[in-house]
């Protein structure tokens, strides 16, 4: 799909379909209509609300003056009116009040609308009626968004893919053409994002059989080799083995196929001594079975998508590093599958993990924070000045937030902050939950350091964030992203597909990391 900007407009682009917005009339300015003089009311109707229609043609504008006054149609959110004038077809998208038109509110109208014109090969958006109160690039930005990740698609596996007909959106705006580089960027900067977040889409919906550990570890190399300013590490079995890595180890024990340990740096061309160096570390379980605490067929379903907390931090490395941010980050992929054979790791052994603490395995589908703990360790020893894991860890965090809202957990308030803010900046939900001296303290086992479930499974969430905080040393400030709920599925949304990888919290990830940048 290619965006074409159309500055300094003085009429349509000449396209399939012209998309006019049409903003709703203050409730207030509605009543007011009904009770005073009718003078009054058609002055505020075309001053406060209505279609942006300062370039169009005189008959065109008369259309418009048509809709604007039809009784039926009152702009209100998502809400279309179709017609043709003078062979083009025309349709004008309510957005409801512009006061009130949040970006988010126009990210999911645009996404929907983007679905709608899928069958039309060029779309001309009359970008004036299309923005939020907020400013022209902030718009610009969400009309990329909502149409390159609405038009996702996992269909490399039909048969019989129906592909969308939409080759071009052309963006007609009465801006200045001197604007037009400022605008520009916005477009290539968000496709950047975009094209990360649906690169991380891809890896979740990859079935377990195609994506085995190694093949993963080996697609990130070559995605990595096209990035400048980006090293890469792929360590194995035996060089994890040397790193004393046995906790993340005991996970693959089971497997037909190599752990990997997926080590990424991106250091900007400016960096000094100044620059900021966050490290992301992700959770990548191609395939959890739960081992010999085995999961019932019905839960094992989908669990493909436990390598969602990897493909996330990949995602939002690779759009910072496309990006050119200044600020230095390490990326650590863990990569396993969680399997069963005779070589599996057994409920009640005890392995040392990287940092020396003992951990009884009561449970070995509690997997993820042992897989996380020697990565954690290892991230602590590059020596960041933050530390933000992503994990799809727990099912306790469904219970606990629900299937749309991440969990956040974090050993220090001033990370956390800054997180919740980013996420609210990209729109996404995200909610933190205290780790409790208790929960640490449950955590702790009787015939080794630790164990890795708690007495009972209450609080199950922030109890693996208190396992997970055994692992950070050196009081470096971290925080955990619980994203079991978020990382698939998302139906709400309507620019993440119904079913399947939704690619959620990349963008509040870049948000932090454009704040240190
Ligand atoms: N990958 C799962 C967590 C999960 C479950 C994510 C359901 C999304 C949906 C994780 O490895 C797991 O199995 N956790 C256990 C922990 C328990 C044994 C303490 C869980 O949540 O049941
Ligand atoms: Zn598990
Ligand atoms: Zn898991």
């Amino acid at each position: 799909m290619k965006f074409t900007l159309n500055l300094n407009a003085k009429s349509h682009t000449v396209a399939d379909l012209v998309v006019v917005g049409a903003y709703a009339k203050p409730a207030a300015k509605e009543e007011a209509k009904k009770t005073t003089k009718k003078a009054t009311a058609k002055k505020a109707a075309t001053t406060e609300a209505g279609i942006v229609n300062n370039h169009w043609e005189k008959e065109i504008k008369t259309a418009f003056e048509a809709v604007k006054n039809s009784k039926n149609f009152k702009a209100t959110k998502g809400e279309k009116f179709t017609f043709t004038h003078n062979g083009h077809e025309i349709l004008v998208l309510g957005l409801g009040e512009k006061a009130k038109l949040e970006s988010e509110d126009l990210r999911k109208e645009l996404a929907k609308l983007s679905k709608d014109v899928s069958k039309y090969s060029k779309v001309a958006l009359q970008f004036d009626g299309l923005q939020t109160k907020g400013n022209t690039e902030d718009s610009l930005q969400i009309l990329v968004e909502a149409f390159t990740l609405a038009a996702y698609k996992f269909d490399k596996y039909l048969s019989d893919a129906k592909k969308s007909e939409l080759k071009e959106v052309v963006i007609d705006s009465t801006e200045k053409s001197a604007k037009a580089k400022k605008l520009q960027a916005v477009i290539d900067d968000t496709l950047k994002v975009t094209d990360a977040i649906n690169y991380a889409r891809d890896l979740v919906n990859e079935p377990p059989n195609v994506l085995r550990s190694t093949e993963y570890a080996k697609r990130i190399k070559a995605d990595v080799a096209k990035i400048k300013g980006v090293k890469c590490k792929v360590l194995g079995k035996t060089e994890m083995k040397k790193e004393k890595m046995d906790l993340f180890l005991s996970v693959n024990n089971g497997s037909g196929f190599d752990a990997q340990l997926v080590h990424l740096t991106y250091t900007p061309a400016k960096a000094n001594s100044k620059t900021k160096h966050i490290a992301l570390v992700g959770k990548g379980l191609v395939f959890d079975t739960g081992g010999y605490s085995l999961k019932p067929g019905g839960s094992m379903m989908n669990m493909k998508f436990d390598m969602a907390g990897s493909a996330t931090v990949y995602a939002a490395f690779r759009a910072a590093a496309n990006l050119g941010l200044n600020v230095k980050i390490t990326c650590i992929l863990g990569i396993t599958d969680n399997a069963v054979n005779e070589l599996a790791t057994m409920p009640d052994s005890i392995v040392k993990a990287r940092n020396g603490k003992t951990v009884e395995i009561l449970n070995t589908d509690a997997e993820g924070r042992l897989v996380l703990a020697d990565c954690l360790d290892y991230a602590c020893d590059q020596k960041p000045d933050a530390i933000i894991d992503a994990a799809t860890l727990t099912g306790a965090c469904l219970v606990a937030l629900g299937g749309e809202v991440c969990g956040l957990m974090s050993n220090n308030d001033k990370l956390a902050q800054s997180l919740l803010k980013s996420a609210k900046s990209a729109d996404e939900y995200m909610w933190q939950l205290p780790i409790i001296p208790e929960w640490t303290k449950d955590m702790k086992g009787t015939i080794s350091d630790l164990k890795n479930i708690g007495s009972s499974g209450w609080g199950g969430t922030a109890k693996a964030a208190a396992f997970l905080q055994e692992f950070i040393k050196d009081d470096i400030a971290w925080a955990h992203l619980d994203i079991a709920g978020v990382g698939d599925s998302q139906s709400h949304l309507p620019y993440c597909p119904a079913k399947g990888a939704s690619g959620t919290i990349v963008r509040s990830l870049l948000e932090y990391l454009k704040s240190n940048a």
